[in-house]
């Protein structure tokens, strides 16, 4: 167990007003100041938790935006060289050359890695995308098989199936070619992942699942608490959290991370983006943080590219850095409020694993808002 670091030598004197029987006890407490991280990873770290972003392998002769990720971020996903259709483009012939510049360039300079993604029904290579049935279900076993093995010991955290469920208020499963081979695909995949790799957290990723009172929430909850009273090897959920006007933070995040949480996995914020600028802009990502920070097994937080112009939405300028690579607003306020601090992660909790299920009993359910 450790408790969060002094954050400077200079002490602070807080007085602590409290009742004791009838009489009122005054103390005065001494307690080291708190220094603010000056970096996102350095913030972060105060409470246990990483801060990541997503990297492009095109990039990183961009001494602009090495400079940044190196200086900022201690958690790297590969924006897309590890996604099925990167990795696998022929059948059993496995390239791994741009996968490995972005796992070699995190490694050299300290940092882990979030592997991304082992089974999607998108970004699938042709080959793939004219299987089905049992044909598929095996070429998908053994593309999770061959990439976790592969990369076995170098990754944190495998999001082992991306966005397996529908938008909209079916709460069910997406239709795609990997789902029509049986509903038991996603946990197939689990199996395969665990094997292939035992140290890896095993993360269930997806979008719109921010808003705890929708129905692909929901889908996704009861997915993850079944897998859990079954035994299914999983070991966290990834909210991507990719942001707008149309979809904006919920003011119910903290229950839904919570919520999740309290089924005994880590839950993770894994592509955060929110378009918009300025004050609106940096209030909303703060909101995000206070939400991850405020839950004890929220273990770290990923914005999904550095600066606006490498997003994938780069219009909607989406992100903590601008074009130039200046810091905006949202940086400073995502800055402060890791600063502000919250929740220790349960890795330095005492209860550790047990924290979840024991917080769950003692809410008697999920929590509602
Ligand atoms: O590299 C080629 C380039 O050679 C070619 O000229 C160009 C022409 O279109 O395409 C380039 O590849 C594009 C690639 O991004 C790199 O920029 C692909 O077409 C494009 O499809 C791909 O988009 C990525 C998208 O996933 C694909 O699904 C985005 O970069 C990436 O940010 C986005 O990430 C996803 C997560 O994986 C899952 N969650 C949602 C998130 C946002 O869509």
């Amino acid at each position: 167990m450790t408790t969060p670091r002094p954050r400077s030598s200079r002490s602070r004197l807080i007085t602590a007003t409290g009742c004791l029987s009838a009489a009122v006890l005054t103390v005065t407490l001494a307690v080291p100041a708190l220094a603010a991280g000056s970096t996102l990873q350095a913030a972060a770290a105060e409470s246990g938790r990483y801060f990541g972003t997503a990297i492009a392998a095109s990039r990183l002769s961009d001494s602009a935006y090495t400079t940044i990720a190196n200086r900022e971020f201690n958690m790297i996903t590969a924006e897309n060289e590890m996604k099925m259709d990167a990795l696998e483009p022929n059948q059993n012939q496995f390239n791994y050359a741009n996968g490995d510049r972005i796992v070699n360039w995190a490694r050299q300079n300290g940092k882990q890695v979030r592997g991304h993604a082992l089974a999607w029904h998108s970004q699938q290579p042709g080959w793939m995308q004219n299987m089905s049935g049992t044909a598929l279900r095996n070429a998908m076993l053994n593309h999770v098989t061959q990439v976790a093995t592969y990369y076995r010991g170098k990754i944190h955290s495998w999001d082992v199936v991306n966005e397996a469920f529908a938008d909209g208020n079916s709460g069910g499963r997406r239709d795609s070619n990997l789902q029509r081979t049986g509903n038991d695909w996603i946990e197939a995949a689990f199996r395969a992942a665990r094997a292939a790799d035992p140290n890896a957290k095993l993360c269930y990723n997806d979008y719109n699942t921010d808003n705890w009172s929708h129905a692909k929430t929901q889908g996704v909850y009861n997915m993850v608490r079944d897998f859990k009273a079954r035994g299914v090897p999983i070991d966290c959920v990834g909210f991507q959290a990719h942001f707008n006007s149309g979809n904006p933070v919920p003011s119910n995040y903290h229950t839904t991370l919570q919520n999740f949480a309290d089924l005994g996995v880590d839950v993770q914020i894994t592509e955060l983006d929110i378009e918009g600028s300025g004050s609106s802009q940096a209030q909303q990502y703060q909101g995000v943080i206070q939400a991850c920070l405020s839950v004890a097994r929220c273990t770290g937080i990923t914005v999904w590219g550095v600066r606006d112009t490498d997003s994938w939405r780069a219009s909607g300028t989406p992100l903590l850095f601008d074009g130039s690579g200046n810091k905006k607003a949202a940086y400073t306020s995502v800055l402060n409020q890791l600063n502000a601090g919250g929740t220790t992660n349960p890795a330095h909790h005492p209860a550790a694993d047990g924290w979840g299920q024991l917080h769950g009993d003692l809410l008697g359910g999920p929590e509602v808002e």
